[in-house]
């Protein structure tokens, strides 16, 4: 079957074997896939660059094949890939056996993706293939960062910086489901109009001084994930004893902070990774509750796979872009 691996350093379309499910495992069908900014990355972080990888972590389709022991599902199923494996309870932090799809385990920019039971689940009814195929990894990640982590609390004053990211426009669709007050900024005022859909409360552009525009705010927490290019400007506007949380670094990750401004300031540093199984099922009945989806930028056919990392790339992007194997 055709999937897009990376080899040697590059990304191509290649042939690569359909195997069929063994123990606990189904084969996917997938239907269609969503592009993360860890598939652009993950060329450099591949050790063997020898060895062919099937690069993808988020995916949605139908069940092909059951192996055995597999009693939960049945064949034609309509089912989401959790791209966070082998974590199957809320901890501190993942467990040493953590992997996510897509590198080294085979991903899901493929036909098909074989994966363990324990690793789907079913297609929530009110989200499209579209809508499906992209949920899970950014939405998980955004769960854990806000809820899990970030213990959000109704009432409260949340900064959100880069409306234009996938998993942020998560986090604000569901921080105001939790009765949270949402600010966020953009780089581009087109974008940060065009994104008042996702309900946040106020707007400003990240350019722009935050200590000054923000000075009327009490910001309980920050979620920041451009990090070095802002993280400094985000403290400015964090109220004394707030909690500043991390789960990506769009620029650069090493910069310098004011270590005396932080103490007496008495602010709170948390980091937060992908989630846990058992976050999935919450964040699944959260978005169920409340009718959330991702916001779909664009799709592309999987001829067009290259074309799609540039335009991920180029950050143009509001919400999520896919692949669909229907094209
Ligand atoms: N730890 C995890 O489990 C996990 C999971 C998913 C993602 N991540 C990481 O989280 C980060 C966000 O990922 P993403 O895919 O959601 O979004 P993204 O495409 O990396 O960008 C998020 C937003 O940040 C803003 N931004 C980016 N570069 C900027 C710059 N130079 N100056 C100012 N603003 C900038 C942009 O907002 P505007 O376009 O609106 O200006 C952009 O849309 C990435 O670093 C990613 O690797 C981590």
């Amino acid at each position: 079957m055709k999937a897009y691996v990376v080899i040697d350093g590059e990304y191509r379309v290649s042939d690569v074997p359909k195997t069929s499910p063994k123990n606990n495992e189904v084969l996917v069908k997938l239907k269609v896939a969503g592009l993360n900014h860890r598939d652009l990355k993950i060329k450099d972080r591949v050790k063997d660059k020898s060895k062919s990888f099937t690069l993808g972590s988020d995916g949605a389709g139908t069940i092909e094949k059951l192996g055995d022991n597999v009693t939960r599902y049945q064949i034609g199923e309509e089912v989401i890939i959790n791209p966070s494996l082998n974590w199957y309870h809320k901890s501190e932090a993942p467990p040493k056996e953590f992997e996510i799809v897509g590198v080294p385990f085979a991903g899901t920019f493929a036909d098909s993706i074989l994966i363990h039971k324990d690793f789907i689940e079913p297609k929530p009814k009110h989200l499209s293939w579209e809508e499906a195929g992209v949920f899970a990894l950014s939405a998980l990640t955004g769960y854990r960062a806000l809820v899990t982590q970030g213990g959000l609390e109704k009432g409260e004053t949340l900064f959100i910086p880069g409306v234009g990211g996938g998993v942020n426009s998560f986090i604000i669709q569901m921080a105001k489901a939790l009765g949270a007050r949402v600010i966020t900024s953009s780089r581009d005022p087109k974008k940060l109009e065009e994104a008042e859909k996702l309900g946040f409360d106020r707007g400003v552009l990240t350019t722009g001084v935050w200590k000054r525009e923000l000075a009327d705010e009490q910001i309980d927490m920050v979620i920041e994930s451009i990090g070095g290019a802002t993280f400094n400007k985000s403290l400015d506007v964090l109220k004394k004893g707030g909690r500043i949380v991390t789960y990506g670094s769009s620029t650069n990750d090493e910069f310098t902070f004011n270590l005396r401004q932080f103490f007496y300031g008495q602010y709170k540093l948390i980091g937060s990774t992908m989630g846990s199984r058992e976050e999935l099922h919450e964040l699944i009945k959260l978005i169920n509750q409340y009718k959330i989806s991702p916001i779909i930028d664009k799709g592309f056919a999987f001829d067009q796979i290259d074309q799609a990392f540039s335009y991920l790339a180029s950050q143009e992007q509001l919400g999520k872009v896919y692949i669909d194997f229907a094209k």
